[in-house]
């Protein structure tokens, strides 16, 4: 008897004792007196979250774990309603998940599409395995219906092979949010990774930013190194498509993967994929200009990774197939990659140079990343430079102008320029 007293004792100390872990939103305390539960393991897993058709009420998620985990949830609810994960107000949705062999090993890949979320409000959530995953907690805000002025971040080409390579992609995206802390999303215009079939170098790219990315949604465009080897054979973009989860388009089965859109704040922007075949461009010139006949946004923006406008690259095929379309819609912005230079070129319209607000201005955020090329002089360009470190783009849409910051990570601003409506 005295015996089984001594364990009852010690069991009540164990459950007495305060332990502390650390979340994403930092040091949170917990006691575990009250309730009487085990402590939860806290998994170190990647959470990739992207934007739904409508930031205002959806948002994607996609995270990966090993087969033996067949299935798996999201638990959330508004930050202002949070007391713990237990507590009956979580909402509670289940994966699709589905196997995937890589060129290394299988695992299980988990997304989760919310709807009907609460526009203008922050979210607290965690996603879960049973019965040996539990996310660290992450926290999302979906868009607001009124149209305030709002930032979002550049960044582009963080290819590397190894773990020191990814390094740098962290730093850049560590201080683009320091720099702008409010800034509402990230848009990465491609070539993540140096081989999109290599699935360590996928797992390098993201493990690196695992707290930030729980955070921050990502619009990612696909770059030719994500589709292909590093050979630029053996497309494929399955390892893309894998690790994130994009809002299709009404009509995504006639559209190479990759092409879609949405709508922030003033501003609508497209995401267009420059890696697929030629008559796949032509096919999305046709998809841009419907989609961008059905907003009334005053900004149009597109994203993609291999720009017709850009510096080292030849890349006559998309400007012949791509720009008469932009000319056409007016689009205001187009943010590029591919050419790891920093490029800002003259308003452009019919491939001439034009005056401020008669043509498109296309940006290149030279590289987020390892790798940099020299400067090439084209007619096109107003800025081609080459600071040899890494660097983001900001730009911050209101009402009556886009304002684009360039910037490199020793927070040294290169280039800065305002559009005006
Ligand atoms: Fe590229």
């Amino acid at each position: 008897m005295k015996k089984q007293l001594k364990i009852f004792t010690s069991f009540i100390a164990v459950l007495c004792l305060v332990f502390t872990f650390s979340t994403g939103d930092g040091a949170f305390a917990a006691s575990a007196i009250a309730p009487i539960t085990p402590p939860q393991i806290i998994t170190d897993i990647s959470v990739i979250n992207n934007f739904g058709k409508d930031p205002a009420t959806d948002r994607n998620f996609t995270w990966i774990t090993s087969p033996s985990n067949k299935t798996g949830m999201i638990q959330y609810c508004p930050k202002n309603e949070f007391k713990n994960f237990n507590s009956s107000n979580i909402i509670k949705v289940t994966t699709t998940s589905y196997k995937v062999k890589t060129d290394t090993d299988s695992r299980m890949i988990h997304k989760v599409a919310l709807s009907k979320l609460k526009p203008g409000t922050t979210y607290i959530y965690r996603v879960v395995n049973k019965p040996d995953i539990i996310s660290a907690q992450g926290t999302f805000k979906t868009a607001e219906n009124k149209l305030n002025p709002f930032t979002f971040i550049q960044i582009t080409d963080t290819q590397g092979s190894d773990e020191k390579d990814y390094k740098l992609w962290k730093n850049t995206l560590i201080k683009a949010f320091e720099k702008f802390p409010d800034a509402k999303f990230l848009v990465h215009t491609g070539d993540m990774v140096d081989d999109g079939q290599k699935i360590k170098q996928w797992d390098l790219f993201a493990n690196a930013v695992k707290p930030e990315l729980i955070n921050i949604p990502i619009v990612p465009a696909v770059g030719n190194h994500d589709a292909m080897n590093k050979n630029g054979t053996n497309s494929n973009m399955k390892n893309f498509t894998d690790r994130f989860n994009i809002a299709k388009e009404i009509d995504a089965e006639s559209l190479p993967v990759a092409v879609y859109s949405f709508d922030y704040g003033n501003a609508h922007i497209a995401v267009l994929n420059t890696e697929s075949e030629r008559y796949d461009l032509k096919k999305q010139g046709e998809w841009l200009s419907s989609d961008m006949a059905k907003t009334d946004k005053q900004w149009k923006i597109v994203a993609l990774h291999r720009g017709p406008y850009g510096a080292v690259h030849e890349s006559s095929t998309i400007r012949d197939e791509l720009t008469p379309v932009f000319d056409k819609l007016k689009i205001d912005l187009v943010l590029q990659g591919h050419d790891h230079n920093y490029v800002r070129t003259y308003p452009m319209k019919n491939k001439t140079k034009v005056k401020n607000g008669q043509g498109t201005v296309y940006i290149t955020a030279n590289s987020g990343g390892a790798k940099f090329y020299p400067t090439k002089s084209r007619y096109w360009q107003l800025i081609d430079l080459q600071p040899g470190t890494q660097m983001f783009v900001a730009v911050t849409v209101s009402d009556s102008s886009l304002v684009v910051n360039a910037y490199d990570v020793n927070n040294v601003l290169i280039d800065t320029t305002t559009l005006k409506k």
